[in-house]
């Protein structure tokens, strides 16, 4: 049987892996500034994440949402203190696209209405809903179309105003990324998340806040959106709350109430999966690497802003991007390929970097020199072709 070709991949087999760093199997290191994708949060192999799950795994590693889970309870205490919101209520399932789908699916039955706002350059994910609030057509089936959902220009407040006072009363939520990840690291203002918070209240609107990528300590803060000081209805997470280990969750404002039946998962909230999670909160505490995240992300967005050339360097803490010209095109290949340095890209010409969150300064300070060695590469071929 042959895989599914679904991806374009690079020829590289990672075989081990430790903090900010990965080896292929040949025996060459790599820096790790891409993170599987924004999941790694708090470093490959972590002791501490280790031994809670092998821990975890010699004594129960799965049971079903039928019998008593304390882990859950446990996950959620920590998960409530380090959010600061501890008077919302946890529900776990296993993706991202499963967190949005069960924020949007509890929106419309909490006010029973059927309409979403999203926005250009969204992303939410690839299941029904979440595709279907995806600002990207080429991603969505036949079957996720639906007249559900109105899109907006991101950061148009005057245009979320019109769109409410035309349809107020239709619309079930509103969903948005506080910095939207695969759009490119557009960064949601502070005054549009206001503007969100506010006429979602005014309307009996949800207001869903897409954590997945930009959340979890990621941004400097534990949800981006806390930048903007808004508190939403329902928060979405994934990626880096298992620093690997597949699980995600949505945190549910108290005025949302629950019902037997209204959502349910088979794998969601298993032991391994809170294990994972309650291990990432506790390094996250331990090492205070959200605080990292702010420290090592200005760091290196100061030192991304001193080199000639480079584009629109933006983001907050350790979400990161800026855009390379034309003539650099192969920089990220040769970044990946000459380098040894995993980064992330949103096209057209975007370069992302989503790194560990206990990203050390000096891990900084050679990602920078690799790259102004490369750019330097790339300037010289430039001139020559000129
Ligand atoms: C903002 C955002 N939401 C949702 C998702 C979907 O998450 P998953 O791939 O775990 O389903 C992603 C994935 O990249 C994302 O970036």
């Amino acid at each position: 049987m042959n895989l599914f070709d679904v991806y374009p991949i690079n020829d590289i087999t990672v075989v081990k892996a430790k903090g900010s760093y990965v080896w292929d199997n040949e025996g060459q290191q790599y820096l790790d500034l891409y993170g599987g994708h924004a999941v790694i949060s708090i470093g490959h192999t972590h002791p501490h994440y280790v031994g809670r799950l092998t821990d975890q795994l010699n004594k129960v590693g799965f049971y079903s949402n039928s019998i008593r889970i304390p882990l859950q309870q446990e996950l959620a205490a920590k998960l409530g203190k380090v959010s600061g919101r501890e008077d919302y209520s946890l529900f776990l399932c296993n993706s991202g696209a499963e967190a949005n789908e069960n924020a949007l699916k509890l929106a419309s039955f909490h006010n029973g209405r059927k309409k979403v706002i999203a926005f250009s350059k969204s992303f939410h994910g690839r299941t029904s809903l979440a595709v279907a609030v995806t600002d990207n057509p080429s991603i969505v089936a036949p079957i996720n179309q639906t007249d559900n959902v109105i899109f907006l220009p991101f950061n148009d407040e005057a245009a979320l105003e019109t769109c409410f006072e035309q349809q107020g009363k239709e619309i079930s939520s509103v969903i948005v990324e506080g910095i939207q990840g695969v759009g490119g690291i557009r960064e949601a203002s502070a005054p549009f998340l206001q503007k969100i918070s506010k006429l979602c209240k005014e309307y009996d609107a949800v207001f869903i806040a897409d954590s997945v990528q930009c959340g979890y300590g990621r941004s400097g803060k534990f949800f981006s959106h806390d930048h903007a000081g808004v508190d939403a209805d329902i928060y979405t997470m994934a990626k880096g709350m298992g620093n690997g280990f597949p699980v995600a969750g949505i945190i549910i404002a108290p005025h949302l109430k629950a019902r037997h039946g209204m959502l349910g998962t088979t794998f969601g909230g298993n032991h391994l999966a809170c294990a994972a999670a309650l291990a990432v909160l506790e390094v996250i505490e331990q090492e205070r690497l959200i605080a990292n995240a702010a420290d090592t992300g200005s760091y290196l967005i100061e030192q991304l802003k001193k080199i000639p050339g480079l584009q629109n360097v933006r983001g907050k803490g350790l979400m990161i991007g800026f855009d390379v010209p034309e003539k650099w095109k192969e920089l990220r290949k040769n970044l990946l390929f000459n380098q040894r340095i995993f980064t992330g890209e949103a096209k057209p010409n975007t370069i992302r970097l989503l790194p560990s969150l206990a990203l050390r300064k000096k891990d900084v300070d050679a990602f920078i020199e690799s790259l102004e060695e490369e750019i330097h590469v790339l300037e010289g071929a430039a001139r020559v072709t000129e």
